[in-house]
């Protein structure tokens, strides 16, 4: 009797369960600095910080000075995650790759920084 019921409730609960997930998916808000700079605290700015000498002088432990670049220039192309020198650095398109000497970032860290440069890189209020 209740192998008969179970296949005529399972796609309504199935729908029922899925529908909130795939809304959350459309509405979660682009990554702002917040995100991003957590990322860099825990795996960039031991070498790029005012402390730590600042690698070809990019730092990644401010806003303003990781939107300003290296001593070569921007890393960051506001819209462009693919020509983004950091980007390439992180899929090792542009060598050495980063993190210098260290594990690459696990897929969904690279996804959250390719995100928040689609983005146009807003700060943490989420302005641009
Ligand atoms: C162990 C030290 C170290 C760590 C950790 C590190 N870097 Fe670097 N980074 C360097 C050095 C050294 C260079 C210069 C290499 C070169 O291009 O000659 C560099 C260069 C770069 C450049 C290229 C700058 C330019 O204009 O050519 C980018 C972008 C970069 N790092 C991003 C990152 C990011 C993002 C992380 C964290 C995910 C990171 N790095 C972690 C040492 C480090």
């Amino acid at each position: 009797m209740w192998r008969r019921t179970i296949p005529a409730c399972c796609p309504v609960l199935i729908v029922a369960l899925l529908a909130p997930l795939a809304a959350y998916g459309e509405e979660r808000p682009s990554p702002d600095w917040s995100d991003v700079s957590a990322i860099f605290e825990e795996r960039c700015v031991m070498c790029h910080s005012v402390d730590a000498g600042a690698s070809r002088g990019l730092r990644l432990d401010d806003y303003d000075a990781a939107l300003a670049g290296s001593d070569r220039g921007p890393v960051l192309l506001s819209g462009d995650a693919a020509r983004s020198e950091l980007m390439r650095r992180l899929l090792g398109e542009s060598t050495p790759r980063m993190p210098f000497l260290s594990r690459a970032l696990p897929d969904d860290q690279i996804a959250v920084i390719e995100a928040w440069i689609i983005a146009g890189m807003p700060d943490e209020r989420g302005s641009r």
